[in-house]
């Protein structure tokens, strides 16, 4: 059993018990906590409503003491594999942990006020900002800053993704958990333990959010425009690794877990010097083949799946060589040929274009 699935088992289990978990007290809530758990977007206090999550609704309510967020579970998730299925579970799980972390609570992680699985609702305040995405030196280093805390204190977050940050002017928050795992840094890589090396908080950030930036930027401002906001993002992407070594010493993590953060900080820091194009490249290869292999996997494509897909076909067409000793390729493409990769990209598009849903 993988710890994937150990944690599935576990979270299936506790959510076909009767047992509860959650937090904070009902007589300090923003409204009635019946009020609260029939909230919907009728209810002239609501602003704002996001009911188009996979997992709950989300409310914007406004009161005299400020704004709230109040999250409510839908009966059954959207998403149907087990890690979906237990995403409110897991949400209302990792609220109590980073509560009860009190003053050690990574700034950018949100309060929770309140919180019941059992009852479907989760209480935080509403940040007051936008979705990030102007990337500069202040919201790159805000967000590695607070994943780099999240990830000493044995928190893992999966899902980077545009819609699970807010940029309030000064810093970046984050109040989405429905994908953060928990593992021991001191002996685990992520919450995977040591079986997938691929994936770690820089990778999560470029696969999910900063590689589709890129791309954009590729098409209206030209490759050279693309590789210099990466190249700022690596920058600030190697001193929140320093740091994250730093600290993963102070607690005795591991050499397992050291050696694979001073590979990759040895890797940035002399592509920054000598090839940042070729950085670019690997990183670039990485990211869009995992974010297709996820569309593909959840038959959810967009436009993006292809334009993602389209680059692929156009790195493995010019740059398959540069890439094969970059040690760019992973899983079932190491050793494949041009040729069978061309194929292999080519059928995938296919599939890409059947799978299009409507965004
Ligand atoms: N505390 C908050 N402050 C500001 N905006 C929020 C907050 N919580 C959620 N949002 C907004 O609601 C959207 C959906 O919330 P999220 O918790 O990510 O739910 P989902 O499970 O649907 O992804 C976010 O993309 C963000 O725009
Ligand atoms: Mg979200």
């Amino acid at each position: 059993m993988t710890r994937d699935e150990a944690r599935q088992a576990a979270q299936l289990a506790f959510a076909a018990s009767n047992e509860e978990i959650g937090l904070g007290d009902a007589s300090s809530l923003p409204l009635p906590l019946d009020q609260l758990l029939a909230l919907d977007e009728t209810h002239p206090d609501v602003v704002e409503a996001h009911t188009g999550g996979l997992t709950g609704f989300v409310y914007r309510l406004r009161t005299s003491h400020g704004d709230w967020n109040i999250k409510r579970a839908r009966s059954s998730s959207l998403v149907q594999n087990p890690d979906g299925q237990t995403s409110f579970l897991n949400e209302v799980q990792r609220r109590c942990e980073l509560e009860a972390l009190g003053n050690d609570c990574p700034a950018g992680v949100v309060r929770t006020r309140y919180a019941s699985f059992r009852k479907g609702l989760i209480v935080s305040p509403w940040i007051e900002g936008e979705i990030a995405k102007r990337w500069d030196e202040r919201t790159l280093s805000s967000l590695f800053d607070l994943l780099v805390d999240l990830y000493l204190r044995g928190f893992f977050e999966w899902d980077v993704s545009p819609g699970n940050l807010v940029d309030d002017g000064t810093r970046l928050w984050m109040f989405d958990f429905g994908y953060m795992y928990r593992f021991d840094p001191r002996v685990d890589f992520n919450s995977n333990g040591l079986e997938a090396l691929l994936f770690h908080p820089a990778e999560r950030f470029e696969t999910r959010n900063y590689f589709a930036v890129l791309l954009e930027q590729e098409k209206a401002q030209g490759q050279d425009a693309a590789l210099k906001d990466f190249v700022l993002e690596k920058r600030i992407a190697l001193s929140a690794y320093e740091r994250l070594v730093s600290g993963l010493r102070a607690m005795n993590a591991s050499s397992a877990v050291i050696d694979q953060f001073t590979a990759i900080i040895g890797r940035w820091t002399r592509a920054l010097r000598e090839d940042p194009a070729a950085l670019y490249l690997a990183e670039g290869w990485r990211s869009h083949r995992l974010d297709l292999d996820d569309d593909l996997r959840g038959q959810t494509c967009t436009r993006r799946t292809l334009a993602r897909t389209d680059w692929l076909l156009d790195a493995v067409d010019q740059h398959f060589d540069a890439l094969r000793s970059l040690d760019a390729f992973f899983w079932h493409d190491v050793g494949q040929s041009r040729e069978a990769l061309l194929d292999q990209l080519a059928a995938d598009r296919e599939n890409a274009v059947r799978w299009q849903i409507v965004t």
